[in-house]
């Protein structure tokens, strides 16, 4: 996730953009960049770091012109470098450009730009866009003749967003066109700002709250074409369309949690799309070699695996519990390990080890050192991460990031789907090469994987359901989460979120296990949380919620429309139905909510719990 924003108007455009990237800067803060139109002249000012370095650099060497376009980037394609810092621009340095999202076709698109002698000059895919644009404006040439700049940019650009797959958020600029700055959208948010002879494009409304709270959003599939006097809209085909404008009522520090009340809760509800885009793109068609294609993992490399090791911390951790029931379904041996016990343990590490490490900050003291000494034994390692350039992923031999953002609050959240969604697409791509199973029986998981996200959708629309529930036992001292199967891991995540965040105790524990001995800690009326969506266990599940209920407890039971027949409980939350193995996808939702809500009962620092850091670089 990056933040762009675009102004044009009569005065000094330099200062709103410097404004407007440091309330973008939450969405991404490796490296930032500036460009500026003086007449017909362009200045571009880029930087590896925040956007405090990009303000010296301009301090420094102030950038002129009333119109400009700036970017704060989260790397997803190229480390963070001024060279991979947006604005991008085209060979001859008359056209500038900033992108949020991910170019699918970027690698055949840039090497059809090589083959015709365009330059590139980063690693991003971002790049191949202004290049298409500059290809395009080349095949012009009547109108370029007659000086008809304007006309030719809106061609290009339009003939240009039609050749691109994947996501995008764009703003353009070409110093032959200084009165105006081209926007579209697909699948990534952008929305203009109407001001008073100044009109702002951005990712979204915090980047230039402080000057216009009257706001245009921009839909999928829409370019918008920005004057300082006037907005016009148009669908990709380039017929005119008419947009209604609306009145923000956030204040500005609300608008950067998107109207949420913390990144928390803003978060949870950017899984659909932490999920659409880490799968994005990698998944269809399964035989082309994607895996070689993005991280290098070579069909020998996984031909010669003959078991997975998983190190990971915390929530990380628990997605590594997941991917266990997931490899061995497809009956790859696997060894989940909590990173920090890992390195204590006598391991038996070699060349055939597939050591996968999960860190969504890819800064972990326990994940990295753990990660050290597989590799001194010989082990591969491939990281999940999602922070593009961490110390992990220059450790690491292979790295698949999640593609979902700056996690801002300490409780992992959307990075956790993210890394259950990179689980899953490497666990079918593994099977599949070693023929564990059929690429017709592959095809029924990504046929399900990609309906989850429009299932979060669903699921998160019915917030107030689980808010109900959580204000009901927010007084609880005592929660106990239980489940069995691939849903065990996502009980030890439903305890950890309410430990963490609202500092209340909680457990997490294989349903299966209880009668062995913690059944004892159950009183009447204890809370007991059970995930029993529909899977080949379910009858034992209810067995193990008839046991907890005969002891008095109240049963919260996460369900779906197969399950619920079987399932007595205090309370229910149905969730969608889908694929036992793409349950935990769903069934962590509900209870990163039910967290959520207690701890804003409990008036707990949500963001920033206490004791907690958001990535613990010390072992
Ligand atoms: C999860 O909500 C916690 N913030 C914590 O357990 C976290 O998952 C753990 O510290 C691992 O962090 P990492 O994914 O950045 O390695």
């Amino acid at each position: 996730m990056c933040g762009i924003i675009g102004y044009i108007g009569d005065k000094k455009a330099s200062d709103f953009l410097i404004e407007g990237l440091k309330r973008l800067e939450y969405r991404g803060y490796d490296s930032c960049g500036i460009a500026t139109a003086n007449e017909d002249k362009l200045s571009l000012r880029r930087v590896s770091g925040r956007v405090g370095l990009l303000e010296e650099a301009i301090e420094k060497k102030p950038v002129k012109g009333i119109v400009g376009i700036a970017h704060t980037r989260w790397a997803t394609h190229g480390i963070p470098s001024e060279d991979n810092a947006h604005p991008h621009t085209d060979c001859k340095g008359e056209i500038v450009l900033v992108h949020n999202g991910i170019i699918e076709n970027y690698t055949e698109l840039k090497e059809k730009l090589l083959a015709s002698g365009h330059k590139f000059k980063s690693e991003t895919d971002t790049e191949v866009v202004i290049h298409l644009i500059e290809d395009k404006i080349k095949s012009f040439k009547a109108e370029m003749k007659n000086g008809e700049y304007e006309t030719v940019f809106f061609k290009a650009f339009k003939k240009a967003i039609a050749d691109i797959e994947g996501s995008f958020a764009l703003a353009v600029l070409w110093s032959k066109c200084p009165d105006m700055l081209l926007s579209a959208r697909l699948h990534s948010p952008l929305v203009i700002g109407l001001g008073k002879k100044e009109n702002f494009v951005a990712s979204d409304v915090s980047a230039f709250l402080k000057f216009t709270k009257k706001v245009v959003f921009l839909e999928d599939g829409e370019i918008a074409l920005v004057r300082k006097n006037s907005v016009e809209y148009f669908n990709f085909a380039g017929k005119e369309i008419k947009k209604k404008s609306t009145d923000i009522k956030w204040d500005s520090s609300m608008a950067e949690k998107g109207g949420y009340k913390h990144f928390m809760l803003k978060e949870i509800h950017e899984q659909a799309e932490s999920v659409e885009n880490t799968i994005r793109g990698r998944l269809l068609p399964l035989e082309k070699d994607i895996l070689k294609k993005e991280i290098g993992l070579s069909f020998k490399d996984i031909k010669s695996l003959d078991h997975v090791q998983i190190v990971a911390c915390g929530t990380a951790y628990h997605a590594g519990l997941v991917a266990k029931y997931i490899f061995e379904n497809f009956e790859i041996p696997t060894y989940v390990d909590f990173a920090s016990e890992f390195s204590d343990r006598s391991k038996i590490i070699d060349k055939n080890t597939f050591l996968i490490a999960i860190s969504q900050s890819g800064e972990t003291a326990d994940t990295l050192c753990a990660v050290r000494e597989a590799k001194e034994s010989g082990a591969k390692v491939l990281a999940i991460t999602n922070t593009v350039g961490s110390s992990l992923t220059r450790e690491a031999d292979y790295v698949l990031y999640t593609h979902c953002g700056p996690e801002i609050g300490v409780a992992s959240t959307k990075a956790f789907l993210g890394q259950l969604s990179a689980i899953y697409v490497l666990a079918i791509h593994i099977a599949v090469i070693l023929k564990k199973i059929s690429l017709k029986e592959a095809g029924k998981y990504v046929k399900e994987l990609i309906k989850i996200p429009r299932f979060i959708e669903k699921l998160l629309s019915r917030e107030d359901e689980m808010k109900r529930i959580a204000d009901k036992y927010s007084t609880y001292e005592h929660f106990l989460f239980i489940s069995r199967y691939v849903n065990f891991p996502i009980a030890l995540e439903g305890a950890l979120k309410i430990k963490e965040i609202a500092y209340v105790h909680a457990e997490g524990y294989a349903a299966g296990e209880m009668k062995h001995g913690p059944i004892a800690i159950i009183e009447k009326n204890m809370p007991v949380i059970c995930i029993a969506t529909n899977s080949k266990v379910i009858k034992l599940l209810a067995g193990n919620i008839e046991e907890a209920m005969a002891r008095g407890a109240k049963i919260i039971a996460i369900v779906d429309e197969e399950s619920k027949k079987h399932i007595k409980a205090s309370e229910i939350i149905e969730v969608p139905k889908t694929l036992d193995m793409l349950s935990p996808l769903l069934n962590t939702i509900p209870l990163q909510i039910f967290a959520y809500y207690i701890a804003l009962n409990k008036k707990c620092d949500i963001d920033k719990p206490r004791n907690l850091a958001k990535s613990v670089t010390v072992r």
